[in-house]
């Protein structure tokens, strides 16, 4: 017995319950009264069968990542695992919420696995750079087969309990109270004395693997991998699990998992998940947040319509407003097609897309906005545009009702400073698609309301976002940033590197794809407008522009792309032009090489990224890691700009942003002062 732990007794049947909120996470302290209270509870002849179940909102949601390089404290949870499995009385583990990881993995180590109609069973190890090291890719493959377990174990997916139950990982799945059942399935099972097999010794089913098979799909994932080493970890840990002993299997998980754990690419993931919980949470004082229970989106183009989706997906009642009937007859038929798209590809039924769709009222009267909660803007990227809706707004919208604009780059202060009603004003920056990019920046103005704030930031948690609270500035942390790193890509162009070898040197990284795939991606015109604007220019971008190669859109920008495909394909023509802008500059083109490539744009990232910092604009070094990874691609193997930094050595890239400085006289390349400061303390950390 422990504050983490309770045995009780129901008759002849133990119950171990595990208390250790808010995830029951397998820290040292359940790990200690846990092994105790097993071995006991194995040795008393009074006890026939033992239940292991938790309190709370979950099953053990893993092993305590907290505890991830430091010394390990016995006993580990893998000696736990092994004297569970020394238990001749039948052993059920009642799983609801999430068994996960260690969790999962505890409950491996189980004879029966019972859950309730909600639970959800995986092994996630491999986002956090790991693989399971508990005995989860040697004990699952022989109850679900190795190839479902090799999907399971790489992609780090979980799967619902009715899944679970028909691959054999589940033994029954109970409606009502889960632990009265499960002592119900104990008693039973040990009156009936049998079977009981521990899953160490239930490898029928694995002496029938296809192992061309396996090697073939393990290949196809390994492609997928892009540089990070734990998923081809997990794809031969689970093929040891075929082609050797027992208990090799689980020695060579060990090695691969103390190999990962040590790894730069793990303690980059593991950096992300705490980072991105931390990056919820407002600094100072908890404040009450106002209630949103119906949401106004006004604009319906690519990202109205997209933000007017994520809502509706969250459960949301969504007011689409638009400035004609033909405008929001249009918005509503690309909502409906993007949820058709949805249903053929099976991610979606066609059920739930009734009922999504059931959600949208279309609107071109803002008095239908009247009882909308949070109303947020997606019209035009235009000043005068936006403070006309906020002015129509005004009139509109219920007091407290929180008013948002979901601008790229204007300034959110000038826009709640044309309201009567600044506290009610803040920014909501999506990212395109917006139904389905996890990244939103939430973007405090000078007078935002706290409990505006929070209640955004708790709206976003709810509808499946990754929030992180940013301040006013051009661009914001994202794109601010993006300026930076793109700042330099047309004068590597002009300087003799062309966009595939710019684009190659980004993937080598682990970037998705490069700059210039990116921006025919996203379309050249956009950037090409804000620079107009703006009264700015680049060469090479601007006469593309010009000739009408605005990217994948047009089938041609950077790369051709041929009828349709987005497979990008050099294009000699950009390479002439390239050829004859530099010419004309009277610049002589030399190799670029990929090692001045990354330090000319992800140096400035870096930098402008401390700079943000020093500004405020962002509270933390750790949020701005989450801003790119999520919403711009940057590798999570390397933790997002800030931790890589750390990694690179800011001394080190101090000095070339010196020597680049020197060489173009250009601002990007003037370190900032906080840079200095991390390269002398080692933290982003004001004060340390
Ligand atoms: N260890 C330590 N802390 C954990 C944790 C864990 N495994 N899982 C969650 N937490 C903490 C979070 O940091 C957060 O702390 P905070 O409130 O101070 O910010 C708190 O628990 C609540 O977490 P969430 O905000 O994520 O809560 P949700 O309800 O949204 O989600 C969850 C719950 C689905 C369980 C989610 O927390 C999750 O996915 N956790 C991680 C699961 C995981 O990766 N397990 C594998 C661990 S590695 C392992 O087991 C190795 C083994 O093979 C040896
Ligand atoms: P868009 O041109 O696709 O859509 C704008 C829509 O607003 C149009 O349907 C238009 O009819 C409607 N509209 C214009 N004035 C209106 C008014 N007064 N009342 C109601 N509706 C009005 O533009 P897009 O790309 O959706 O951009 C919208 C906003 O989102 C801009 O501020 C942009 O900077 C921002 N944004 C755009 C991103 C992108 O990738 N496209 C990413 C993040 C933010």
């Amino acid at each position: 017995m422990s504050d983490f732990l309770k045995v009780s007794r129901d008759g002849d049947v133990a119950i171990v319950i595990i208390d250790n909120p808010p995830v029951n996470a397998l820290s040292f302290h359940v790990r200690e009264p846990l092994m105790q209270a097993l071995v006991e509870l194995r040795d008393d002849p009074s006890v026939a069968a033992i239940v292991i179940a938790c309190a709370g909102r979950t099953f053990v949601a893993g092993a305590d990542i907290t505890e991830f390089g430091k010394p390990v404290q016995q006993p580990e949870l893998r000696a736990i695992v092994a004297t569970l499995e020394t238990i001749a009385k039948p052993t059920i583990a009642a799983i609801h919420g999430t068994a996960l990881g260690g969790g999962l993995e505890l409950a491996l180590g189980c004879h029966f696995r019972v859950t309730d109609a909600g639970a959800k069973l995986g092994l996630p190890e491999v986002k956090l750079g790991l693989l399971p090291g508990g005995g989860g890719t040697v004990r699952l493959p022989r109850l679900v087969g190795a190839l479902k377990a090799l999907k399971m174990i790489v992609s780090g997916a979980s799967i619902g309990a009715e899944e679970a139950h028909a691959a054999g990982l589940v033994d029954a799945v109970f409606e009502g109270d889960l632990t009265t059942h499960a002592v119900n399935f104990a008693r039973e099972i040990a009156r009936k004395g049998g079977p009981f097999t521990p899953v160490r010794d239930r490898d029928e089913g694995l002496k029938t693997t296809d192992l061309a098979a396996f090697d073939t799909e393990a290949a196809d994932l390994a492609k997928k991998a892009r540089g990070l080493e734990a998923p081809i970890a997990c794809a031969q840990a689970v093929r040891n699990a075929v082609t050797l002993h027992f208990d090799e299997a689980l020695a060579a998980e060990r090695a691969l998992f103390v190999k990962l754990v040590a790894s730069d690419q793990s303690r980059a993931q593991r950096h992300l998940f705490f980072a991105e919980r931390e990056a919820a949470k407002i600094p100072g004082k908890d404040f009450i947040k106002r209630r949103i229970a119906r949401v106004g989106v006004i604009g319906a183009g690519t990202m109205g319509g997209g933000i007017a989706m994520a809502f509706a997906n969250g459960g949301y009642p969504v007011t689409l407003l638009e400035t004609s009937q033909e405008a929001l007859r249009r918005g509503l038929a690309t909502i409906d097609k993007n949820y058709a798209v949805s249903v053929t590809r099976g991610s979606l039924t066609e059920d739930a897309k009734r009922q999504r769709l059931a959600r949208f009222t279309g609107s071109t009267d803002y008095a239908d906005l009247a009882d909308c909660d949070l109303i947020v803007e997606a019209v035009f990227e235009d000043m005068t545009v936006k403070k006309e809706v906020f002015g129509r707004l005004e009139a509109a919208a219920k007091p407290g009702a929180i008013l948002a604009t979901n601008t790229s780059y204007l300034d959110i202060n000038e826009i709640a400073a044309s309201t009567s009603r600044p506290q009610d004003v803040l920014g909501l920056h999506f990212f395109s698609p917006a139904n389905v990019m996890k990244l939103l920046e939430i973007v405090r103005a000078e007078k935002t309301a706290p409990d505006a704030l929070a209640a955004v930031v708790d709206l976003a948690r709810r509808i499946g976002k990754v929030a992180v609270v940013v301040g006013v500035c051009h661009g914001f942390v994202g794109n601010r940033m993006l300026a930076a790193r793109g700042a330099e890509s047309e004068a590597l162009l002009l300087e003799g590197a062309t966009p595939r070898q710019v684009d190659q040197a980004f993937t080598d990284f682990g970037w998705p794809m490069g700059p210039f795939q990116m921006g025919d991606l996203a379309g050249l015109d956009i950037g090409w407008r804000n620079r107009k604007a703006r009264g700015q220019t680049a060469v090479i971008a601007d006469t593309l522009c010009e000739q009408g190669r605005f990217g994948q859109k047009t089938g041609r920008g950077y790369y051709l792309y041929e009828a349709g495909a987005r497979t990008a394909v050099p294009d000699p023509e950009v390479e002439a032009l390239i050829r004859d802008k530099a010419a004309e500059k009277g610049i002589a083109l030399r190799a670029v090489g990929a090692e001045e490539i990354i330090e000319r744009t992800l140096y400035p990232l870096v930098n402008e990224g401390a700079r943000i910092l020093e500004e405020g604009i962002a509270a933390r070094a750790s949020d701005i890691d989450v801003v790119w990874v999520n919403g711009y691609g940057f590798p999570v193997g390397k933790g997002g700009p800030m931790f890589w930094a750390g990694l690179e050595g800011a001394a080190k890239i101090i000095e070339r942003l010196e020597y680049w400085h020197q060489r173009t006289g250009r601002q990007v390349f003037k370190p900032a002062p906080l840079l200095k400061r991390m390269a002398e303390t080692g933290s982003w950390e004001a004060g340390e």
